[in-house]
């Protein structure tokens, strides 16, 4: 990687990872490309729509770039809501970014999720290769994603590269219309209300990882030794598995006053229902020597550190 261009660089894991790859790789070569602007520039971006194929291609042309990382998409809630727009923006996405990749030979990355199972899979440690019927239509897109990736790499001979992602938390970017977004919710709410209303049930597990793990699963993936890998697209990452009730206590150990109570949005519940409560990662030690840092409570005191600090008030 030394040239590497972005889409969805002002989302929740794009506008986290091109400050990174910035500092790693030099601020000139990174392109940061998304739909809308970015608050505020640190280096080269572009206004892109993934839909527009042509200045897809034109822009990575004239940036000269070897590496694409393909992050621009709709979130399962999201989706769920307009299933349509999900299909043609995630799918479409995709497959332009693919050919852009294809025909400049660039390396490749674009994330799937613990969305990309089904309730027909076993949930709790969820192999790497296993059953793979989801229901919602962000699974549909993910799964069929995967199987883009693996067939752009076994016809052309494309490197692409994927992680499946858990629920990702973080104190830059909020997410937008995720399911696992509860996770990220409920650190502002106990700094700014004292208090959370979960939408996710007590006793629904979920997989989650801290973004500066995701960040690094990101880049050891891409420098990963391409000879050693045997899955490419996806593999099966996390950090942690928790319920609401467990993260409530978490942040209860810093903010002692900290209540949370109930009321479980049906939605995103069913979507929370159909997915694994547990991941097994062991594909990913095994052949790129994946290794989170941050369990639930590491996390929990940095990012009520950085959020008390970024909203200006006070964990107490
Ligand atoms: N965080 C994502 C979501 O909830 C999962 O990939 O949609």
């Amino acid at each position: 990687m030394k040239k590497i261009m972005i889409t969805g660089a002002c989302g929740q894991i794009g506008s986290e990872l091109v400050e990174k790859l910035r500092k790693q790789y030099g601020q000139n070569n990174v392109l940061a490309t998304d739909i809308r602007k970015p608050a505020n520039s640190t280096g080269p971006f572009e206004i892109l729509d993934v839909m527009d194929a042509e200045k897809m291609l034109k822009l990575a042309k004239n940036f000269g770039a070897d590496t694409l990382m393909h992050m621009a998409a709709l979130l399962s809630a999201t989706a769920e809501k307009n299933p349509v727009l999900a299909w043609n923006l995630n799918m479409g996405g995709l497959m332009n970014a693919l050919e852009v990749a294809r025909q400049l030979n660039l390396q490749f990355f674009t994330p799937s999720s613990i969305g990309a199972f089904g309730p027909t899979t076993e949930k709790e440690q969820t192999a790497q290769d296993t059953l793979q019927r989801p229901t919602t239509m962000y699974g549909v897109n993910k799964v069929a994603g995967e199987l883009l990736c693996d067939y752009y790499y076994t016809k052309y001979g494309v490197d692409t590269r994927g992680v499946r992602f858990p629920g990702l938390i973080s104190y830059v970017t909020p997410p937008g219309g995720g399911t696992t977004d509860y996770a990220v919710d409920i650190y502002y709410k106990a700094l700014t209300e004292g208090k959370y209303t979960s939408y996710i049930a007590e006793g629904t597990y979920m997989d989650m990882m801290y973004m500066p793990d995701a960040l690094d699963a990101i880049i050891n993936l891409m420098e990963a030794d391409g000879e050693k890998l045997v899955h490419r697209n996806a593999f099966n990452i996390t950090a942690m598995s928790f319920e609401p009730s467990q993260i409530a206590a978490a942040i209860k150990k810093y903010i002692p006053t900290f209540e949370m109570d109930y009321a479980v949005d049906p939605a995103r519940q069913a979507i929370a229902d159909s997915w694994p409560n547990s991941l097994n990662c062991s594909a990913a030690e095994q052949e790129w020597s994946f290794k989170a840092q941050f369990d639930l409570d590491k996390m929990t005191k940095d990012m009520l550190e950085k959020l008390s600090k970024k909203l200006e008030v006070k964990a107490s």
